[in-house]
């Protein structure tokens, strides 16, 4: 996120607010090699390199990632007013303060991805990088091929607009249920859950159990593990930052 200058080198501990825009105009501060003497500059601490009489600084706190096992019951949030269980309960031990990376429905489970870097998460819901969003889905009924053809195929109405192409794969079939899974490439509300009613076969269970290039894997309800640096990688990629570093790829 762009933040002016002086923000940035207070935020980071370099000196008060008003002490950094003397460090401005008096020429000691670079932004991507560039010395910088205009006040209202503009730059992002995690993208551009920002240096201090030739000294590069950080942002003040390290980010973390973690994949957590939203048990079914809990909401997807950190603070419910009318005093319902959250997520919340399960993430206080982990040291830092971390938000999940959109949300599951309360009587969904599965993977949620928790973190404190703001930017990737605003990246991975951003629906231009169409991150993938894996569920297995319990349906009433036995779908029809038809209905599993129309599931897929990017016709199904979503209020005003259509729901884009789904993979769908059946997994098994009961007398009267059937397993399905579903990967999708947007998030819309409660997508799948409509998206099954519209075919007549509404859900029974959900589970998320990827998101992009991250698994569920062999998590428990609620579990949670730190990302390895692999998959905190390719999370990257996948929200359009270069695998180096968070060059963007993609310009806003
Ligand atoms: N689709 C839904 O209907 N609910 C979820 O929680 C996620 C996807």
């Amino acid at each position: 996120m762009e933040e002016r200058l002086q923000k940035i080198l207070a935020q980071a501990g370099v000196a008060s607010r008003r002490a950094a825009e003397r460090m401005i105009l008096d020429g000691r501060i670079r932004v991507n090699s560039e010395v910088v003497t205009e006040l209202g500059t503009k730059a992002d601490i995690e993208q551009d390199v920002i240096e201090v009489d030739g000294v590069v600084i950080g942002s003040a706190e390290e980010k973390v990632y973690f994949a957590f096992y939203k048990p079914v019951g809990f909401l997807t949030t950190m603070k419910d007013p009318q005093g319902r269980p959250t997520v919340a309960q399960f993430l206080k031990d982990l040291g830092s303060r971390v938000y999940p990376v959109g949300r599951l429905d309360g009587d969904a489970e599965g993977l949620l991805l928790l973190t404190n870097d703001g930017d990737l998460a605003a990246r991975l819901m951003h629906p231009r990088h169409h991150v993938s969003k894996t569920y297995r889905v319990k349906v009433r009924g036995v779908p029809s091929e038809d209905a599993l053809r129309r599931l897929s195929a990017g016709t199904i109405m979503l209020g005003d607009r259509p729901a884009a192409p789904t993979e769908v794969y059946p997994i098994k079939t009961g007398p009267d249920r059937a397993w399905l899974k579903m990967v999708l490439h947007e998030g819309r509300h409660h997508q799948v859950k409509r998206m099954c009613s519209q075919i007549g076969h509404p859900v029974l269970k959900l589970k998320r159990t990827a998101f992009g290039p991250v698994e569920l894997g062999r998590l428990k309800p609620g579990e949670v593990r730190p990302l390895k640096k692999d998959e905190v990688k390719a999370l990257m990629a996948a929200a359009g930052f270069s695998k180096t570093g968070r060059r963007r790829l993609v310009q806003d």
